[in-house]
């Protein structure tokens, strides 16, 4: 698969044209940010971490039967993804209490919800991603109720098959963001998941494995990365065409 025109280029990803209309190529650039990208840095290596456990994730929860983007590897730091038309929500599945939510609300920090919470953020950077709920994202025609429902099952859905997966390697998920998109008719799960977009927290010292270790400078980001890709990634997991 050739790369074609740069057609978007995020924070830490750049999406490329590729020979086929409806595909399109994902790289993962070694770049990461914090704090609405006021606080920026490149770390070599960064991009790969994350492209191979999005890969890998994508591909057991396929086997889950959640639909996603996901085609293949191209290299260790760029996938081949379907493409979406993207909606504009930031869904984030909580199991405890941690970050923003703690910040706005009286919980405790690391405080378990007896259900998973889910919250969803409008996806807009000039007005700082602000919380929205259902009327509004019906207003704005970003979902209908039922396509609200549906994307509220398959973020649960995700949540439970993740959560069972850390459980098992001693890593307590503790939120997670996902983000979604149209194919035709169906809502498929696009983007990434990686520890740029979750919080893991080892169960046993409950040191966090994942982008708070960069957002509050809490020791070496790459060494957690890497820890979670050795923790997590079967060795005959090769993910590259
Ligand atoms: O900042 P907050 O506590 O709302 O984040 C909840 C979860 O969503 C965290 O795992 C965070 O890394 C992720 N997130 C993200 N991208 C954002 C906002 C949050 O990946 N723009």
């Amino acid at each position: 698969m050739n790369r074609g025109q740069l057609l978007y280029e995020g924070k830490a990803k750049s999406v490329y044209l590729s020979d086929t209309p409806d595909e399109l190529i994902v790289a993962f650039r070694d770049d990461i940010t914090a704090f609405d990208g006021q606080k920026k840095d490149s770390l070599a290596g960064k991009g790969g971490y994350n492209a191979r456990i999005s890969a890998f994730f994508f591909t057991y929860l396929e086997e889950k039967g959640i639909p996603t983007h996901f085609m293949g590897m191209i290299d260790d730091h760029t996938m081949a993804v379907k493409r979406l038309n993207m909606i504009p929500l930031e869904v984030i599945v909580r199991n405890r209490a941690a970050g923003s939510i703690v910040r706005r609300y009286p919980f405790r920090e690391g405080q378990t919800f007896d259900t998973p919470l889910i919250v969803m953020d409008y996806k807009d950077d000039s007005r700082h991603d602000p919380m929205i709920n259902d009327d509004i994202i019906i207003a704005l025609g970003l979902l209908s109720r039922d396509e609200i429902q549906h994307v509220r099952d398959l973020a649960l859905a995700v949540n439970r098959h993740l959560k069972e997966l850390f459980r098992a390697r001693g890593l307590d998920l503790v939120d997670f963001k996902i983000e979604f998109g149209r194919f035709g008719d169906t809502i498929l799960l696009g983007d990434e998941i990686s520890m740029d977009s979750m919080r893991l927290w080892d169960v046993k010292t409950g040191a966090s494995l994942d982008k708070d270790v960069y957002r509050y400078d809490k020791g070496d980001v790459l060494s957690a990365y890497a820890k979670v890709v050795d923790m997590m990634i079967p060795k005959e997991f090769g993910g590259v065409q």
